[in-house]
């Protein structure tokens, strides 16, 4: 699996480090609320484990599947909701944990849906932020990292349903694809 890998662009390590950074900078700005995390099927999971970890406060964790990528490498444009959240949005302070940003339209889909449901405040974290492919007008809160324009897999990146296992994000050999 790691030889199908040509470059690592972001380590383990810098991962674990960025998150114990985002986790107390978010204790800071969630301290006296009950914030609801919700993390976007299924690429946000290892960071999101990761991340959490780190916020001392209490929370609330719940899941969405809102797919616009169909297991190529670019983006069809739309978002269709896969699995919705059991937990009822109004009034709540909704933090969207996504793995990346690179159209944006998934993200500006999900901020419209929890406004229409009323949340109390909406605000995003994500791992990665891939500036040269949006389209939406849209940008997260805190970000980790900004990456280039590449197509990168790991720590919940697929290509193809393979490689979200990898501990570190990295860049695949254009073999890979060929094949
Ligand atoms: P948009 O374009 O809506 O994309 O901001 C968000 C979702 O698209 C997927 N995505 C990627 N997945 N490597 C991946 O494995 C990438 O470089 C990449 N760029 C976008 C991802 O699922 C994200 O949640
Ligand atoms: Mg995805």
């Amino acid at each position: 699996m790691h030889s199908e890998i040509e470059k690592v662009l972001i380590s383990e390590e810098e991962i674990q480090e960025k998150c114990k950074e985002m986790g107390a900078h978010l204790t800071e700005e969630y301290k006296d609320r009950f914030p609801l995390a919700v993390g976007v099927l299924k690429g946000a999971t290892p960071f999101m484990a990761d991340l959490l970890k780190r916020v001392e406060i209490h929370l609330e964790m719940d899941f969405m599947d809102v797919s616009s990528y169909h297991g190529g490498t670019r983006s069809s444009g739309e978002v269709k909701i896969v699995k919705d959240l059991d937990t009822k949005v109004e009034g709540r302070d909704i933090l969207i944990i996504e793995d990346i940003i690179d159209s944006g339209l998934t993200l500006s889909y999900l901020v419209d849906l929890f406004k229409y449901r009323q949340a109390n405040s909406i605000k995003v974290v994500t791992l990665l932020d891939k500036p040269a492919g949006r389209t939406a007008h849209i940008k997260a809160d805190t970000i980790g990292f900004e990456i280039p324009d590449e197509f990168v897999v790991g720590y919940g990146l697929d290509y193809q349903e393979k490689y979200r296992n990898l501990p570190y994000i990295g860049i695949l050999k254009p073999e890979v694809y060929g094949g």
